[in-house]
């Protein structure tokens, strides 16, 4: 099974709406409700296309309750520790006419120690039946930023493969425990290697740098541009193909969604950011973060191919 942690999972509301602009009142014609944060969105992805997977984090509060029956109609399982406090809403505005996406995240819940270590306690039961766990998104208020090394760290004591993808300083102390994969953007990785990295030769060697300072796997996603990926056996890039843009939001997740799926079934790097490629850019064409279809997912995996770099 691959679990998916959100550790602030969100319920996540997209209003389409043509022209938008701030400081005026709009009638929003059409809302999409969904269960949302990052490793929710992988979760979705990794169902649509038929895996194994086991959704987990915090949730509280009505918002909480939303997330966990709409997870249950939408096919997902999951299995939340529950928290006192709102789980987050997170809004945002999609305008097809200007093709722009607003967001509007709230900072969620604060975590306590003791919700900290009862989520732990629950990790460690739900590694036990875990292939794989992704750990995605950042990290509650209150939690410590080494919060996903220690559960890199648990993964590790029973032979459970992570990939990591957050950011910022949730980013820089989870690197320090290894975990198998990290998966930052462009910008993430920049902050992580605290260079700029214009180019495809930037990111080459900042991926060159990053596994020689011992980091097992990277893949380090450029939006339109595709992705670069690492590990022992070379360094591939993955070209994205073109497709119209109906919301990039989630573009990420489908991405680690499908890389991990081709992984377990055929255990070949290149192939996985393949296929994460393809999910991504099926993802792109869809409103809903990790919603896609398979058939897009067929059509477009077709066209796709990993170039070696090195
Ligand atoms: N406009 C696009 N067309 C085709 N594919 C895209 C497009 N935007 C993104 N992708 C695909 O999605 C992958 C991930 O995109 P991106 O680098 O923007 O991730 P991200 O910033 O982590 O996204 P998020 O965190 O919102 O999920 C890219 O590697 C690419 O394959
Ligand atoms: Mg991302």
């Amino acid at each position: 099974m691959i679990l998916c942690v959100t550790l602030n999972a969100a319920v996540d509301k997209t209003y389409i709406v043509e022209g938008f602009r701030a400081g005026e009142i709009f009638r929003v014609k059409e809302v999409q409700v969904l269960p949302g944060g990052k490793g929710i969105n992988v979760a979705r992805a990794i169902r649509v296309l038929g895996g194994d997977v086991l959704a987990t984090g915090f949730i509280g509060g009505h918002n909480g309750a939303f997330i966990e029956e709409r997870l249950a109609a939408e096919g997902i399982p999951s299995d939340f520790v529950q928290i006192p406090a709102e789980s987050r809403l997170t809004v945002s505005i999609i305008d097809p006419i200007n093709s722009s996406e607003t967001g509007l995240y709230e900072q969620g819940p604060a975590v306590c120690a003791e919700d900290w270590e009862r989520f732990k306690e629950h990790f460690a039961v739900l590694l036990e039946k875990a292939e794989i766990a992704i750990l995605s998104g950042s990290l509650p208020r209150g939690l410590a930023a080494d919060a996903y090394a220690e559960l890199i760290e648990m993964a590790r004591g029973t032979g459970c493969s992570v990939i990591l993808d957050t950011s910022g300083e949730a980013l820089k102390t989870g690197l320090a425990a290894h975990p198998w994969l990290i998966k930052p953007n462009r910008s993430e990785a920049e902050g992580l290697l605290e260079r700029p990295l214009e180019g495809v030769s930037a990111v080459v060697e900042g991926i060159k740098k990053l596994l020689a300072d011992g980091q097992e796997a990277v893949a380090i996603s450029l939006g339109k541009d595709g992705v670069i990926g690492g590990c022992g056996y070379g360094i591939w890039r993955v070209r994205a193909p073109q497709v119209h843009a109906a919301s990039s939001v989630g573009a990420g997740d489908a991405f680690v969604a499908g890389f991990t799926l081709a992984w377990l079934r055929k255990g070949d790097f290149a192939e996985a950011l393949r296929y994460g490629t393809a999910c991504a850019a099926a993802s792109v064409t869809r409103v809903g973060a990790g919603m896609l279809s398979p058939s897009d997912v067929e059509y477009l995996s077709r066209t796709i191919k990993a170039e070696k770099i090195t």
